[in-house]
C-alpha cells in the first residue's frame, strides 16, 4: 500500500509552498524523487523543501544539472541531485557517491528521478509535476509515498 495525494498548484507561489510542506516533514534518510518534463517545477519545489528543512540558504537552490549533486547545509542537510544525465550521476554514486550520501545523513532531493529509478531506494516519495489537464495555467502535483507516511495524504 501506498499514499497518493494530488495537489493543484495554481501558481510558482503554490509550489513553492507544497514543498515547503514536504520539507517541514522530511527526516534523515528520506528521499524526494522529482518527475516532470523540462520547466515542470521541479527545482521550484526542491526551493520549497529547502525552505521547509530550514537550511541556511534555499534561495541558493537552483537547477544543479551540470554540477550533478550539491549540498545545502542545515539542520538536516539537502542533497540536490540531479539525473537529467543519468550515466553521470550514475558514475557519481558508484564512485563513492553512495556512500557519502548515506554518511551525509540529510534529505535527498533528486530532479528527474524517473531516469534513475533503479538506483533510488524503494521507500521514496516521488512527486510527479505536470501541466494542470483543463489547459489553466499551473501545474498538477501527484504524490506517493509509503503507507507509514499518513500526513502524505492531506498534505
Ligand atoms: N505551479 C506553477 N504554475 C506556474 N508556473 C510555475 C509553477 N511552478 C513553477 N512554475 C514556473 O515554472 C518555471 C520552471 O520551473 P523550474 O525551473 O522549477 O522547472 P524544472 O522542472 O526544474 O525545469 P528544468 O527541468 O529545466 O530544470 C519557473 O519559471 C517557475 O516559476
Ligand atoms: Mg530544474
Amino acid at each position: 500500500m501506498t499514499r497518493h495525494a494530488i495537489v493543484d498548484l495554481p501558481d510558482e507561489a503554490a509550489t513553492l509552498a507544497l514543498g515547503e510542506r514536504l520539507g517541514a516533514r522530511l527526516r534523515s534518510g528520506d528521499v524526494l524523487a522529482l518527475v516532470g518534463d523540462l520547466g515542470a517545477g521541479k527545482t521550484c519545489l526542491a526551493r520549497g523543501v529547502a525552505r521547509g528543512l530550514r537550511v541556511a540558504d534555499p534561495d541558493a537552490v537552483a537547477s544543479p544539472t551540470y554540477l550533478l549533486v550539491v549540498e545545502h547545509d542545515g539542520p538536516l542537510p539537502m542533497i540536490h541531485a540531479d539525473a537529467y544525465l543519468p550515466a553521470k550521476l550514475k558514475a557519481f554514486l558508484d564512485d563513492g557517491g553512495a556512500a557519502w550520501l548515506l554518511e551525509r545523513g540529510g534529505v535527498v532531493v533528486v530532479e528527474w528521478a524517473d531516469k534513475v529509478a533503479a538506483l533510488l531506494p524503494e521507500r521514496r516519495i516521488t512527486v510527479r509535476l505536470a501541466p494542470r489537464s483543463d489547459g489553466r495555467p499551473g501545474r498538477r502535483a501527484e504524490i506517493d509515498g509509503p503507507d507509514e507516511l499518513d500526513w502524505l495524504a492531506h498534505v
